[in-house]
C-alpha cells in the first residue's frame, strides 16, 4: 500500500501567490466557501445557458495580430467618464461579499485603488457608502436599485453624493430577481438560517463557519433600516429582490437624472434602441450587461449585444461591457469590438473568497499582466490602438 503525500496547507495569501489564472482563483474560493457560499457566487439564473454564452461569446472572437511593431512598452492607461484609469477595468457591483470573505467589499475597494481602477459599491453591498469612502477611497461609483419606497433610493443616493462617489449607476435589468436554482436547492434561505440540510455544507468549511458563528453574519449595511425585519446578509437578495419596484421605467430614470448631478450610468442594456433612448435621456454611460447571466436566462451574450450598441450610440456615448470577463484577452477582445472598457464582477469575486483583499489584487494583477501580454503579442502599444482590425468573429476569417 502506497502512503499517501502529505499535503501542504497554505495559508490563504500563499495560496493566491500561486494561482496563475482567474480559473486558478475560482478554485481556491471553492475549496475554501461552502458550497451554497461557492454556488451563490459562482451560478446563475435557470439552466445557466447566459451564463455560460457570456464566457463562451470570447471564445468565438479570434486575434489577428499585428507583427514587427516595437511593444517594448505597452500603457494600458485610459479614462473613464472623464477621469484616469490605470486601465479599461472597473470593478462591477456586487451584494453580499462579506459572506464570502468578512469586509470582503472594503478588500476589493482597496485592491482596485491599489491598481487605480474604479470600483462600484452595490446598493446590497455587505459595507456602507460612507465606511467604502473612508477605508477604501480611490474612483468610487454607487450603482443603486429601485426600491419600492423610492424616498429610500433617493436616500442612498443622497449619501452617495455627500460621500464623494463620482457617479451613480441604476441597474436597469432587475425589476423582478431571477430564479437562482442553485440557491434554492442548497437551501439558502430568507432569512439566513443552518437547518439540517444545510448543516454539514457549513460545518465542512470551519474557517468560513467559524467566524460566522462567533462574530455573526456580516448585514447589508445600506439597507438597515429598510425594513423592519433584520435584514440577513444571506437573505439579501431576496429581501432587497422582494422590494425593488417593478413599475420602475422611463420617467422614474428621467427623474433621477435630473436628481443627480454627477455622471450617470446605466447597467444592464442589451438592445440598440434602448441604448438610443438613454443616449438621449442624457445618461453619460451605458453598460452592456445581462447580470453576469443571473436574471433572465436565455438573454444575448452581452459580447454578442455589443457591437449593435456601439454601432447606434458609441460615439456619443460611453459604452462598457461585462458578463464573462476572465482573461486579459477578453479585455481587448471587448475593447476592439468597441467597448470603451470592461466590468469584472466574479474575477475579482472568486480572489476575494479565497484570501480577502490578497486574492483580489491577485486577481488584478493576473489581469493586468495578461492584458499588458496580449497587447504585445497583438502587437499593439496603447489601448486607442486596439481597433476592430485586431479581431474576427466566429472564426471565418472576416473582420468585424
Ligand atoms: C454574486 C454576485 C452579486 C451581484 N450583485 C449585483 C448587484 O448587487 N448589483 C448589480 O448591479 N449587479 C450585481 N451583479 C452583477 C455584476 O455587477 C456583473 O454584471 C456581473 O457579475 C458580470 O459578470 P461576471 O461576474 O462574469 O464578470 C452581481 C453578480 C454576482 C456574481
Amino acid at each position: 500500500m502506497t502512503e499517501a503525500a502529505p499535503q501542504v496547507v497554505l495559508a490563504p495569501a500563499q495560496a493566491v501567490a500561486r494561482a496563475y489564472s482567474i480559473e486558478d482563483l475560482r478554485r481556491l474560493a471553492r475549496r475554501r466557501l461552502p458550497r451554497a457560499m461557492f454556488d451563490f457566487f459562482d451560478g446563475g439564473a435557470e439552466e445557466e445557458a447566459t451564463l455560460r454564452d457570456n464566457r463562451a461569446a470570447f471564445g468565438r472572437v479570434r486575434f489577428v495580430p499585428k507583427v514587427l511593431v516595437d511593444v517594448s512598452r505597452v500603457d494600458t492607461r485610459t479614462a473613464l467618464l472623464g477621469a484616469p484609469s490605470s486601465m479599461p477595468i472597473a470593478i462591477a457591483p456586487t451584494g453580499a461579499v462579506g459572506l464570502g470573505w468578512r469586509n470582503g467589499d472594503v478588500a476589493i475597494a482597496r485592491a482596485a485603488a491599489a491598481h487605480g481602477i474604479p470600483y462600484s459599491l452595490s446598493t446590497s453591498g455587505t459595507a456602507s457608502v460612507e465606511r467604502i469612502a473612508e477605508e477604501a477611497g480611490g474612483r468610487l461609483w454607487f450603482q443603486a436599485y429601485i426600491f419600492k419606497k423610492r424616498e429610500f433610493t433617493m436616500q442612498l443616493v443622497e449619501r452617495a453624493r455627500r460621500a464623494g462617489y463620482e457617479a451613480l449607476m441604476i441597474t436597469v435589468d432587475l425589476p423582478v430577481g431571477g430564479k437562482r436554482e442553485r440557491d434554492s436547492r442548497n437551501g439558502l434561505t430568507i432569512p439566513f438560517s443552518i437547518s439540517p440540510r444545510n448543516f454539514l455544507d457549513f460545518a465542512s468549511r470551519p474557517a468560513w463557519a467559524l467566524p460566522m458563528l462567533l462574530r455573526g453574519v456580516p448585514v447589508m449595511e445600506n439597507l438597515l433600516g429598510y425594513t423592519p425585519e433584520k435584514v440577513s446578509s444571506t437573505g439579501l437578495a431576496s429581501i432587497a429582490g422582494r422590494n425593488y419596484d417593478p413599475s420602475f421605467d422611463w420617467d422614474g430614470l428621467k427623474a433621477i437624472r435630473d436628481a443627480w448631478p454627477r455622471k450617470l450610468v446605466v447597467k444592464g442594456v442589451v438592445r440598440p434602441e434602448d441604448a438610443e433612448r438613454l443616449v438621449t435621456l442624457g445618461c453619460d454611460a451605458l453598460v452592456v450587461s445581462n447580470h453576469g447571466g443571473r436574471q433572465l436566462d436565455g438573454a444575448i451574450a452581452t459580447l454578442d449585444a455589443l457591437p449593435a450598441i456601439v454601432r447606434s450610440v458609441g460615439s456619443r456615448t460611453a459604452v462598457m461591457v461585462d458578463g464573462g470577463v476572465r482573461r486579459g484577452a477578453d479585455v481587448v477582445k471587448a475593447l476592439a469590438l468597441g467597448a470603451q472598457a470592461v466590468l469584472v464582477g466574479r474575477a475579482t469575486l472568486y480572489g476575494v473568497c479565497a484570501a480577502g483583499e490578497a486574492g483580489a489584487l491577485r486577481g488584478l494583477e493576473i489581469l493586468r499582466d495578461e492584458l499588458v501580454r496580449c497587447m504585445q503579442l497583438c502587437g499593439v502599444r496603447t489601448v486607442g490602438e486596439i481597433g476592430p482590425d485586431l479581431v474576427v468573429r466566429d472564426n471565418r476569417g472576416e473582420r468585424s
